[in-house]
């Protein structure tokens, strides 16, 4: 059967190496993934008594617009229920934006390098993908996305803070780049790491929203909740936007488990400071050490550290791999020096360092 042309265009998804594939290839007994920016912790134990109280109920169909939990969020962050929609994590709810909103021809903007599902879900509506270099220092060209903004953009996706580069856009920057869009135009915040951001007085997209501004946030509970297995995303957003993503929604993209499972981990605030805590210590200890070896280490405010080894990566993600440590190559963003390391528990990363010393 003929493929659509459009999905030609579109390269696999390469996901990071699993562990079991690895252990197995390799013979290793204990393999450590710093590749996927998932939350060293494991998920909060208020989820996993939550989720083993509810195993059950697990024939019945969950609450398809998952009511409680966009309820719990609307009060968290102050907005309404309904300006609130989910989806099987904040990759589905990417897609399903851009299927709601993007036409044959239609334009999506987005700064390069950056989260790869803007390309690959606008290559797919039959949209014309639109990149922006991120500046030398790796923060986003406002100016340089303002001057491409043509009559046919629909959208423009900034990723804050920017994976795989751990960068945020400075505040009043934002506010005036979306103060000064045209009317058809909409920018999309896609904010799945902004509960790591340290800096403070940053601007969310849910606060430029509560101003007034048209702008859609994505989220998830796949990094900082610790979630990513089960897949919970959210997107924020006024009514009528979310209107025909509704339409297109499945009707029951969260799962019974996974809803259960966010709400118990929004109460526990206790996993929330040990995990924010281990983060901003494992940043700072990864950062110094990777430094000591004479690589540049951007400054993130993420849970991944982006880094430039200045020497091509292969044989150091080589080396690490055969030590039982998994760390992302930037090769597919087109960066052969770079690396994205995702910060692990202090454990893992004295391990990790003890292995990359070992390898170098
Ligand atoms: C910037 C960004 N947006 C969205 C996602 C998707 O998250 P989810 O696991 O909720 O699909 C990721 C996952 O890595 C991400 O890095």
């Amino acid at each position: 059967m003929k493929w659509r042309e459009t999905v030609k265009e579109i390269a696999p998804y390469v996901p990071g190496k699993s562990i079991e594939l690895v252990k197995e290839e390799l013979g290793l007994d204990e393999v450590i993934r710093l590749a996927s920016n998932e939350n060293p912790l494991g998920p909060s134990q208020k989820a996993l008594d939550a989720m083993q109280a509810a195993l059950p109920d697990a024939h019945l169909y969950p609450d398809a617009p998952a009511t409680e939990l966009r309820v719990r969020l609307a009060s968290l962050y102050g907005v309404d229920a309904d300006q609130i929609i989910t989806g099987n994590g904040a990759d589905n709810i990417i897609s399903v934006l851009i299927s709601a909103y993007v036409d044959e021809g239609d334009e999506v903007l987005y700064g390069s390098p950056t989260f790869p599902a803007y390309r690959s879900s606008t290559l797919l509506m039959g949209g014309t993908p639109v990149e922006v270099p991120l500046t030398d220092d790796f923060t986003f060209d406002l100016e340089g996305l303002k001057a491409k903004v043509t009559d046919k953009t629909k959208l423009i996706f900034i990723c804050n803070p920017n994976n795989p580069t751990g960068t945020v856009v400075d505040s009043d920057a934002l506010e005036n780049f979306v103060k000064g869009l045209p009317d058809h135009v909409r920018v999309v915040l896609d904010e799945a790491y902004i509960e790591y951001v340290e800096q403070e007085d940053y601007t969310t997209g849910i606060d430029l929203f509560k101003k007034g501004y048209p702008v859609i946030t994505t989220r998830t509970f796949s990094k900082y909740y610790g979630l990513a297995g089960l897949r919970v995303g959210y997107a924020i957003a006024h009514q009528d936007v979310l209107e025909p993503m509704l339409r297109l929604r499945e009707p029951f993209a969260v799962n019974r488990l996974a809803i259960i499972a966010a709400l118990a981990t929004l109460d526990d605030e206790d996993y929330m400071a040990l995990h924010a805590k281990m983060n901003r210590e494992g940043k700072a200890y990864l950062t110094a050490e990777l430094e000591k070896l004479g690589f540049l280490v951007y400054p993130s405010q993420s849970n991944f550290l982006f880094v430039d080894l200045k020497r091509k990566s292969d044989d150091i993600f080589d080396g690490l791999l055969k030590k039982g440590f998994i760390i992302r190559p930037c090769n597919s963003w087109g960066y052969d020096q770079h690396v994205r390391i995702s910060i692990g528990t202090q454990e893992q990363n004295e391990g990790l360092m003890k292995a990359l010393q070992a390898v170098m």
